[in-house]
């Protein structure tokens, strides 16, 4: 800061010009190299502090020194040079703040070409898609879709299905009972249902024959966690009861349904079984998908079929009569048949998985492959 305001001893216009010329020129350079708030607060202070700064100076050293017949002239010009520099004050600050706040607005700016955030795709856990494919093959037959709770009582879990109290047949399901409920009689004990067939005799308690219906659920079995077994899996039950429903009713349903799951190259095979609820009953078998039901692969025996060429999937049979009992049709006017299958093992087989245990895990970099 070289500019310092001269005591005026020479107030001849000639002389005036030179000292406001001097004045202006350190006010503009002075005002061109303010960079900060700090530098503009000491600009304005040097400037127009009321103690010392140069407009109270120029009071001081210019218009009260001047001569009389010269402080009119003298004092308008201080005037004049008093408004330039609030003016040059004022626009100096305007620069800084605007400078500011462009610096803001670019750092703020958005890129509209990066790529934007992409939150993680979720995606149908394997097991629902599976349900969701059978659920469809069927509702696409006409069949509509039924649910029932997974606490089921003693009644509907067995009984009302024609297991008989303490048959051997409740020893296939292994089930896990709830506690406490030992004061209750047999029929009103809960349980978590070993099978989605109770949904059955809730359907037709609350339909009358016609009945067509797909029952898509969750069930639970006291069996030690495997790559085979889990306490908790999903069936899909089935139900058609009418006037003169036949067994061949049964395979052509079930074929066809394999066929649409499987493609439409898979055989079925029906095979002696037994379920308490359906007589005659039969489990049904698919030509194996991994070697087309020729029982070698690569020149080796196929593991997934054991050799047979044939691969078990799912129970099903004629309604047995003791059944319409329960439930108030006539045995004597309707017959029906129904299907239970496992929705892990469909969904094992369609995709190759190796361990049921992998549905469950809940590992991303396994679910993320059925996205
Ligand atoms: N509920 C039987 C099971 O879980 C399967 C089944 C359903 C069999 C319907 C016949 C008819 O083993």
């Amino acid at each position: 800061m070289s500019y310092a305001l001269v005591k005026l001893t020479d107030f001849s216009v000639a002389s005036l010009d030179s000292a406001i010329r001097d004045l202006l020129s350190a006010l503009d350079q002075e005002s061109a190299a303010v960079a900060s708030e700090n530098d503009w607060k000491v600009f304005r202070d040097r400037w127009m502090a009321r103690k010392n700064g140069i407009l109270t100076q120029l009071n001081d050293l210019w218009l009260k020194a001047a001569p009389k017949d010269a402080k009119r002239d003298v004092g308008q010009r201080v005037n004049e040079i008093k408004a330039k520099v609030e003016h040059t004050v004022d626009a100096t600050q305007s620069r800084i703040q605007g400078g500011a706040s462009t610096a803001r607005v670019a750092a703020e700016r958005v890129d509209v070409t990066l790529p934007g955030i992409r939150r993680p795709l979720g995606a149908e856990h394997p097991v629902i898609k599976t349900m969701n494919e059978i659920v469809g093959v069927f509702r696409n037959l006409g069949y509509s879709v039924e649910e029932g709770p997974e606490i089921e009582t003693d009644y509907y879990n067995f009984e009302a299905l024609n297991f008989p109290l303490n048959h051997p047949a409740r020893d296939t399901q292994d089930t896990l009972f709830i506690t406490g409920q030992e004061s209750k009689p047999q029929r009103d004990r809960l349980l978590l249902r070993t099978h989605t067939s109770p949904v059955q005799i809730r359907s037709m308690e609350k339909m009358k024959p016609p009945l067509r219906v797909v029952c898509p659920g969750k069930v639970h079995r006291n069996d030690a966690p495997d790559a085979t077994h889990s306490p908790i899996f999903h069936q899909v039950e089935g139900l058609a009861v009418d006037t003169n429903i036949t067994f061949c009713d049964l395979k052509g349903t079930l074929d066809h349904a394999m066929k649409a799951l499987f493609g439409s190259s898979v055989k079925t095979r029906f095979y002696p079984s037994f379920f308490p609820f359906t007589e005659p009953s039969a489990d049904v078998q698919i030509s194996c998908i991994f070697c087309g039901g020729t029982g070698t692969r690569d020149g080796a025996p196929c593991r997934n079929c054991k050799a047979s060429g044939w691969i078990e999937l799912l129970g099903c049979g004629m309604v047995d009569p003791n059944v319409y009992g329960f439930v108030d049709y006539d045995p004597a006017k309707v017959s029906g048949f129904a299907f239970g299958m496992g929705v892990e093992r469909i969904a094992i087989l369609k995709y190759g998985v190796d361990d049921i245990q992998l549905f469950f895990n809940g590992d991303v970099r396994f679910l993320e492959q059925f996205a």
